[in-house]
């Protein structure tokens, strides 16, 4: 029989998303619901290492469930990666009498996780917090809707000017080596081209098929890249095309750290509440060391070495989809 944990701390870690705010407002009343006291631990691990936790009360997660950013700061902390530094985190969560742990992040922030819990009497929850959705065991992660949506309404605008000179764009969206951004904000505007990391781009089949669109007089294309493509994001793949459209008007435009800001839509809002709550009746009912995911609007818990190990792949129906509508 598990340890019962009667003391909750909280972080966030790694890239900020769009949702934690309100996934953090989910742990902290679950866990008052239920007479558990809980801590906020500031900027991710580094918090933990350096003993910077606040205690949480009802009030002080009171009107963020709209807010983008994360009200507890987060960071990439080095240190935790050590054994000497995931010690001092231990030694400083047993002073308050923390026994369980709820991480919001990604799956760097998993790995630590579970290298934390595997050393020491401390299990961990995670929770998904990343806008890139590169993590398995979970339809959506949070603040992955807020950034497609973010990138939408920017693409929506660059076509408005590139319609008006008859331009070729190349958008560059977030997602690191993942492609789900740029495969969702790509579809929902209608992208002629989706370049994404999963699939090998054919440079030469893309060239042939934007000089057979010149020659039809269709000018205007635009490209939606992720940053981590393997042609060098929007820069790589727009040097190529001049190289071999001499007459295209080619622009390029970078959405960057705009994707990972802004008030979280309802999607994120309602999966970060729903993770958040069920996160805390893990830790009351013993389920140790998972990530809480939601397939097909029910609650999945994935070990998690699985979820930091796999990514989601990548649905060739999409890829048909956008070859068939461009
Ligand atoms: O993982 C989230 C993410 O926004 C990626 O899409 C991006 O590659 C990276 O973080 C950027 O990190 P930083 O904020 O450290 O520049």
């Amino acid at each position: 029989m598990a340890k019962k944990v009667t003391k909750i701390g909280v972080l966030t870690s790694g890239g900020d998303a769009p949702g934690m705010n309100a996934a953090i407002r989910a742990v902290v009343r679950t866990a008052l619901y239920h007479d558990v006291e809980v801590y906020g631990i500031l900027r991710g691990y580094s918090g933990m290492v350096e003993n910077d936790m606040i205690k949480m009360d009802s009030k002080s997660v009171s009107k963020i469930i709209q807010l983008g950013g994360t009200v507890l700061k987060t960071a990439r902390c080095k240190e935790f990666y050590e054994p000497e530094g995931r010690a001092k985190a231990y030694n400083n969560l047993k002073k308050h009498g923390i026994d369980g742990l709820v991480v919001i992040g990604g799956d760097g922030s998993f790995k630590g996780a579970q290298q934390f819990s595997n050393e020491f009497d401390i299990p961990c929850i995670g929770l998904p917090g990343t806008i890139d959705k590169d993590i398995a065991g979970t339809d959506f992660t949070i603040g992955f809707d807020t950034a497609v949506n973010t990138a939408v309404e920017a693409i929506d605008k660059i076509r408005d000017t590139m319609e008006a000179h008859n331009r070729l764009f190349v958008v560059e969206v977030m997602g690191r080596d993942a492609g789900y951004i740029a495969l969702h904000s790509g579809m929902a505007t209608g992208a002629e081209n989706i370049l994404i990391p999963e699939r090998k781009a054919n440079l030469p089949e893309l060239i042939q098929s934007l000089s057979q669109a010149e020659k039809n007089k269709k000018y205007v294309n635009l490209i939606v890249v992720t940053e981590g493509d393997e042609y060098g994001g929007a820069d790589g793949i727009s040097n190529y095309l001049r190289l071999s459209l001499p007459g295209a008007d080619i622009r390029t435009a970078i959405l960057g750290h705009i994707q990972r800001g802004g008030s979280p839509t309802a999607n994120d809002r309602i999966i970060a509440s729903r993770m958040g709550y069920h996160a805390v009746q893990c830790l009351l009912e013993g389920r140790y060391n998972v990530m809480v995911g939601i397939v097909n609007d029910e609650m999945r818990y994935t070990p998690l070495d699985k979820a930091v190990k796999a990514k989601q792949s990548i649905n060739d129906e999409w890829l048909q989809i956008v070859e068939a509508l461009h």
